[in-house]
């Protein structure tokens, strides 16, 4: 830090920025803002180390170099109060994403993400980790879980119903995310008979645990995704406690763990609109993004931060993009951008360099080339039934399908409108300034 305007020492009781439990509270003297200097401890318990401090005037909280025997902690904010604002402090140095891929099992994986930030998207989640699994299985971790460096910022995903064991796990990852984020949505029957996900909605005291047990010993946000409850009031305090058990996002899906069917059943942007307003941190809005409209009424609907996608980007990666499948593109206004160099063969044919560069398994290959081709393959299903029959795969074979396909006459280019452009553009200079 250059020229910092006030400096501190002390001694270090919690080295948890996210935790609500702060043992230490740090008072600066910096002239004006009505901070004054000081350390006061509010319990006995046994220091981790000691620091020096040095901050500048005017961003909160003041940045903290240690010397004690913890050279690897971070420390911002000190109160239960100050909770939100280390939330928003570490949103804001991530360029507050606005468009994320949500969390998605077998189909959120490197390539894809890569693909979809190549494409607009700022932030993304990895699929669902068994956290359990995770710890015990040296090779599902390495299958399971990969990023590189231009995969941030990166919310880890974990299902898990024992605190000690989510810890684990989290801890496993915490260098390579920016978020640890725990899943309470998934309504599956697997989920079902392993007791998370959703079904932690019967069980809150433990939902709290597990959130604590991270917010307090992680050096890294935790963040969580959760489902709503029929009724308005019970989600509202579920997610106030998510909130004051020490979460500093949520990520809303605006459907009860009854309603499965994402494709026909609307997410109810009401509720995700009351939570927003019923927690100070930053909240985000899953269910029915199904194209770039879809992005900004959600947004000015629910004034959330910013929106996840699922079913929709499988099929259009470059959705956060401003592209439009060709059938939405007809405005009637004259005002479309047709950009003749992108296609779904072409988000393939960039998908497969990607997995060629970062391998995951055929089986995620084969779905995503599914959802991608979805309608080139509608018009000529016999060119699908063959993929389908393939005993074994080839990259070489998957560009010549796209190839062949193109031939055939089925590419159809997305679009892009003007106003979209124009709006993204303005967009991208707000996250940048
Ligand atoms: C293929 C697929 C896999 C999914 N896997 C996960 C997952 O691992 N974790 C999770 O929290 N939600 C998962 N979901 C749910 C989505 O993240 C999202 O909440 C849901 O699809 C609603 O968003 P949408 O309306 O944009 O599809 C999955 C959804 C799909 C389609």
């Amino acid at each position: 830090m250059q020229n910092p305007s006030c400096y501190g020492s002390g001694l270090i009781f919690s080295d948890n920025p996210f935790s609500n439990t702060r043992h230490l509270r740090l008072h600066f003297a910096c002239g004006g803002d009505g901070w004054s200097s000081g350390v006061h401890l509010s319990s006995n318990q046994k220091p981790l180390g000691l620091f020096v401090a040095a901050a500048q005037t005017q961003p909160l909280p003041p940045h903290i170099f240690s010397t004690g025997t913890d050279e690897n902690f971070r420390f911002s904010g000190t109160t239960k109060d100050s909770i939100p604002l280390d939330a928003w402090t570490h949103w804001k140095k991530l360029g507050r994403p606005k468009f994320i891929v949500a969390p998605m099992v077998d189909h959120s994986e490197l390539p894809f993400r890569l693909l979809c930030r190549k494409y607009g998207c700022h932030a993304a989640y990895t699929p669902m980790l068994h956290a359990r699994v995770f710890n015990e299985n040296p090779r599902y971790r390495s299958r399971e879980f990969s990023t590189c460096e231009e995969d941030r910022p990166l919310f880890v995903q974990f299902c898990a119903n024992n605190p000690d064991v989510l810890l684990e796990a989290a801890q496993r990852v915490e260098p390579y995310c920016d978020y640890v984020d725990i899943n309470l949505g998934c309504p599956q029957n697997f989920a079902k008979r392993g007791k998370y996900g959703a079904y932690l909605m019967s069980n809150l005291p433990l939902v709290k645990s597990l959130v604590e047990r991270l917010a307090k010993n992680l050096s890294i946000p935790v963040s969580c995704k959760l489902r709503i409850f029929p009724g308005l009031q019970d989600t509202m305090n579920y997610a106030k406690m998510l909130e004051d058990a020490g979460c500093s996002l949520l990520a809303v899906h605006g459907r009860t763990i009854d309603q499965k069917d994402q494709k026909t059943i609307r997410a109810n942007w009401d509720a995700i609109k009351a939570v927003r307003n019923a927690v100070s941190i930053p909240v985000l809005a899953n269910g029915n993004i199904r194209h770039i409209d879809d992005v900004w009424w959600c947004l000015e609907e629910t004034g959330v931060e910013g929106v996840l996608s699922a079913e929709a980007i499988l099929e259009n990666p470059a959705l956060f993009a401003g592209y439009r499948l060709s059938g939405g593109c007809v405005l009637g206004n004259g005002e479309i951008v047709k950009d003749l160099r992108l296609d779904q063969g072409e988000l393939v044919v960039e998908y497969l360099k990607l997995c060629e560069k970062y391998p995951v398994s055929w089986g995620i290959i084969i779905s995503h080339v599914h959802k991608m081709l979805g309608d080139w393959f509608r018009i000529h299903p016999n060119v699908r039934d063959e993929f389908n029959a393939q005993k074994s795969l080839s990259f070489d074979y998957l560009h010549n399908m796209v190839f062949r396909l193109r031939e055939l006459g089925v590419a159809s280019p997305l679009c892009v409108t003007h106003t979209d452009l124009h709006r993204l553009n303005r967009n991208t200079h707000h996250r940048s300034t």
